[in-house]
């Protein structure tokens, strides 16, 4: 990896990352986000019923580096509490996380555990207790596997059984829940899930991954109809992951093919939430989508969502390539650059925050932005029980400027979360890429806090 050794020019900048940060109204919300499956374990106490993940880590092993799953993960199931003092030792008091659908409803549908509610209402109480704000992720990819032999995202009858387990949610938690985001990064687990195969649950090819995007939309839109049904005063969002896209070479070919890349992971849950439909324009495999939209679709997938939840890592260089069936565009990835980057071989390209905001600021009908997930992953270093991780401080400071450039150009920008916690189980790649401000020791489940928490905790309360 290329290193990069900003020290030079932090100092000087800070002084405009504060100043930045001193013009903001005193509601901008700071926060971190994590999942339930990347933290909780307890995947079979009290009552759970599997997921596709456990499923999937359990019986397509070689699909995960070192063959890993996320059983116990950060024991988040046991030691929430003490994460819970530990976060509000450093002062931050905005806590996205998910639920587990198969710990609420252990086949997906039907028989509620009333131990997997109890668990969330002792988290949620918890929360509060401690002064900070839960910010829910009702589905982060983790769809019970009851529902999955029966089709999952691909079987219509999905959008029932989701909005069954929203009404649970909703009827259980939203009278202290105010904060909720319906979806995380539809794209990444519809088209990993049910197009490569990469994630959970394996499928692949266009007849599960169209029936599974507009399943998805749907049930998105339903979902978040039912929160407002029930409580019009609560701000409901849903996440898009999002990736600033530009031409490899100054060829038309690349510009079409780059095009194309863009709406596929920028355009595609957006643009039909919006009243705009599917970006069939540029993508046009995607037309056969329309076997899949039934009469009265077209309202059924519209909402207008109070917030939307913007996640960015890093931007996607692009090539004309025949050889990619459908799409005749492949991605140059960073190590192939000579650029700077992660542990994900994602580049670092803080600009790129910058311009998903401008991005999606754009379209009309969008009220708010958050960034609910931004961070990155790195070999941190220890030292004794220092764990010195500059780089990440670094990445964090160079994407929250650029944050916060975007909202003094006045765009709608009114919270960012970092991506994540505590080090925890990043799917496909195991434990090996740690995102966390917080190191977990996977052995003994002791939490360290990393140099990049304690500055993310003393900037926000700058
Ligand atoms: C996602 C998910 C997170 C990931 C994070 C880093 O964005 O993919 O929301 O679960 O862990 O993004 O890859």
């Amino acid at each position: 990896m290329i290193s990069i050794d900003k020290e030079h020019s932090v100092s000087h900048n800070l002084s405009t990352l504060q100043q930045l940060k001193s013009n903001l109204d005193t509601d901008f919300v700071w926060g971190v986000s994590t999942s339930a499956y990347q933290t909780e374990g307890a995947y079979n106490v009290d009552g759970k019923g599997p997921s596709i993940w456990d499923t999937f880590t359990h019986e397509q092993k070689s699909k995960i580096r070192g063959k890993q799953n996320a059983d116990v993960a950060c024991d988040f199931y046991n030691l929430y509490e003490d994460d819970l003092i530990l976060m509000k030792s450093l002062g931050i008091n905005h806590f996205r996380f998910s639920l587990s659908w198969s710990r609420i409803i252990p086949e997906g549908t039907g028989t509620i555990n009333q131990k997997g509610i109890a668990f969330y209402d002792k988290l949620i109480d918890s929360c509060l207790k401690h002064g900070i704000t839960p910010w829910v992720t009702l589905y982060h990819w983790d769809i019970p596997q009851a529902l999955e032999n029966k089709g999952g995202w691909t079987n219509r009858e999905v959008v029932g059984w989701f909005t069954e387990y929203t009404a649970v949610c909703v009827k259980y938690f939203g009278d202290r829940v105010k904060h909720w985001m319906v979806m995380n990064e539809p794209m990444v687990f519809v088209g990993a899930g049910y197009f490569l195969g990469l994630h959970a649950p394996g499928r692949r090819g266009m007849k599960n991954f169209l029936p599974a995007i507009h399943h998805t939309v749907l049930s998105m839109c339903e979902g978040a109809r039912v929160i407002k049904a029930r409580y019009p005063d609560s701000e409901v969002g849903t996440t898009f992951s999002c990736s600033h896209i530009e031409p490899y070479r100054q060829l038309e070919k690349d510009y079409i093919a780059a095009h194309k890349v863009d709406a596929l992971l920028n355009r595609m849950f957006i643009e039909p939430v919006l009243g705009m439909g599917y970006p069939v324009d540029v993508l046009k495999p995607l037309r056969d989508i329309q076997q899949y939209i039934l009469p009265g679709d077209e309202h059924r997938m519209r909402f207008d969502f109070d917030f939307i939840g913007v996640q960015n890592y890093t931007r996607e260089l692009v090539k004309h390539s025949w050889f990619t069936p459908y799409l005749r565009a492949r991605l140059i990835t960073a190590p192939n650059r000579n650029v700077p980057y992660t542990l994900m071989n994602w580049e670092i390209y803080p600009e790129s925050i910058y311009q998903m905001i401008k991005k999606f600021d754009k379209y009309p009908g969008i009220k708010k932005i958050i960034i609910t997930e931004n961070g990155a992953a790195f070999e941190d270093r220890h030292h004794d029980t220092i764990i010195s991780d500059h780089l990440r401080t670094t990445f964090l400071k160079d994407h929250i400027r650029q944050v916060l450039r975007a909202k003094a150009e006045g765009a709608k920008v009114e919270g960012y979360f970092v991506w994540t916690w505590t080090d925890n189980f990043e799917w496909a790649e195991g434990y090996h890429p740690r995102f966390g401000l917080i190191y977990t020791d996977f052995k003994t489940l002791r939490r360290i806090v990393k140099e990049s928490g304690q500055w993310y905790g003393e900037f926000i309360n700058s």
